[in-house]
């Protein structure tokens, strides 16, 4: 089988095709995978006939497992959460809002795993977008407000017991448990090099930054609205449109990605690893 990488065409992402993710790979093809992960961002390998094992043995080539806090994982695993809904679910869409993997972390993750299982036959599409292109296109105006600002990552909005999910979110069947660990904050730099590409990029959002420091919030707050704007442009996007049996792998450090609805009366079923930060080799 010969690797072969076909680019969406959009902001980001690519296929990856001649290769059996159910089986080991070796050094040669993992490099290879890792390239193209770096220069795409977004890499979708359909047709994979992958179990559970399969998706933490390709977790393990690109840095083992981060640390998934608040959703437990799924029943025998450790390092496997289920993203499910269904078909009559009327909570709040998970992950609808854009955001990179709990960057509210001290070394958050480099990547997502995400395998398709059920997918309905509409709507679903993950989004993502890419944040070296949202800051190489920024208009300099802009871009002037943000040099040099260490920004305040939280989960409090999302997983605090006030929070989105928390003590008044009902009938979710994913597994969530909000805890006052989410309180805590972290900074990150808000416009940062990517740690194995050195591109710069912007890391984060408006959600899991609520903040920037040394900033009043009557301030921060308009600004981290129009960023948000900017950031999740149109063409800085690409839309991805689930298969089952697909495996998507993306770069935390160069994306902020979304869940998208439209999909009523379906379920939806995918499990999710997350990569560990890179630890330089
Ligand atoms: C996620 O953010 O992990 C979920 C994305 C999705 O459900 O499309």
């Amino acid at each position: 089988m010969t690797l072969a990488i076909i680019p969406s065409g959009q902001a980001c992402g690519a296929h990856v095709t001649g290769v059996d993710l159910a089986h080991p790979l070796d050094p040669g093809t993992i490099a290879a995978i890792r390239a193209a992960w770096l220069d795409h961002h977004v890499l979708a390998f359909p047709d994979q006939k992958m179990s559970d094992d399969d998706l933490e043995r390709f977790t393990a080539y690109f840095g083992g497992f981060g640390d998934d806090p608040f959703i437990r994982p799924i029943p025998g695993r450790k390092h496997i959460i289920a993203v499910k809904r269904r078909a009559d679910e009327t909570a709040p869409l998970f992950a609808e809002n854009w955001h990179s993997d709990w960057s509210f972390q001290a070394r958050p993750p480099a990547g997502t795993c995400l395998f398709g299982i059920t997918i309905p036959p509409v709507g679903g599409n993950t989004e993502f977008a890419n944040q070296h292109a949202a800051l190489d296109a920024m208009p300099a105006g802009l871009r002037a407000r943000i040099e040099g600002l260490r920004a305040i990552h939280s989960a409090r909005a999302g997983y605090a017991p006030s929070g989105m999910y928390g003590a008044n979110d009902r009938g979710r069947s994913m597994d969530i448990r909000s805890d006052d660990a989410a309180l805590e904050t972290q900074l990150h730099p808000f416009v940062r090099a990517h740690p194995e590409t050195g591109r710069l990029g912007l890391f984060g959002c408006a959600g899991y930054i609520i903040g920037f420091e040394g900033m009043d919030d009557a301030e921060a707050r308009p600004l981290l609205h129009e960023l948000i704007q900017w950031q999740g442009r149109e063409e800085f996007r690409y839309s991805h449109r689930w298969e089952p049996d697909m495996l998507v792998m993306w770069d935390n450090r160069s994306v902020l990605h979304r869940a998208t609805g439209g999909y009523d009366g379906h379920d939806r079923l995918l499990h999710r690893t997350t990569i560990a930060a890179w630890e330089g080799i």
